[in-house]
């Protein structure tokens, strides 16, 4: 099975992405924008697991949780991989570096649990907003919407998805483990 490690934006910080997005949606040819249901800021991607390890991957999940606190994001700018110019890629970033401990926990959780495809590209928090097949200019788009300015949230959970490919990309849910609360005083 495909596993991925991720955080969901609440609906609120959705609301002002799809706003953002809108004007743009289905105006470039040869982009295919993702859905709404799909939109999330991955922190690890395994690949394929065997089933077996599963059991294992969640408990280390949840000891990765707890062992991180709430986290202050906020979704800003847009970008593209592998460059704006050639890309496959669209995306919403993240304001700050706030993620990349947690996203090193969750890779170190599915090394640990046997998840042997980890990806370990330079970690870089963003959402993906739409795919190209083909290398695509996408400078204008970028452009458009590098102004985008998020307000603040808060990254309470760390998800796990299982990733159903096709024609029409399912995220399954798998679990989902709350981060420690901040320390006061
Ligand atoms: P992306 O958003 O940049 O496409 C499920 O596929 C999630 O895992 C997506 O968010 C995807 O990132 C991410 N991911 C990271 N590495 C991947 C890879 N090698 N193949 C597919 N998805 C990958």
């Amino acid at each position: 099975m495909r596993l991925f490690a991720a955080v969901v934006p609440p609906e609120e910080a959705l609301d002002e992405v799809e706003r953002a997005v809108a004007p743009y949606v289905g105006q470039v040819p040869g982009l295919r924008w993702a859905g709404r249901p799909t939109w999330h800021v991955t922190l690890a991607f395994y690949g394929e697991v065997p089933e077996r390890a599963l059991p294992d991957l969640r408990v280390r999940l949840e000891r990765a949780a707890h062992r991180h606190t709430v986290l202050d994001v906020a979704l800003a700018g847009a970008g593209a991989f592998s460059s704006a110019r050639r890309a496959r890629v669209l995306w919403a970033g993240v304001a700050g570096d706030p993620m990349t401990r947690l996203a090193d926990s969750a890779r170190a959780a599915g090394r640990r649990a046997g998840a042997v495809q980890t990806d370990e590209k330079r970690f870089h928090a963003h959402l993906t907003l739409a795919r190209a097949r083909t290398d695509t200019d996408l400078r204008e788009l970028v452009e458009s919407l590098a102004g985008f300015a998020g307000s603040p949230w808060r990254a309470e959970r760390l998800h796990l998805f299982r990733s159903h490919t096709g024609p029409q990309v399912r995220y399954e849910s798998l679990g989902d483990w709350a981060l420690a609360p901040v320390k006061r005083g």
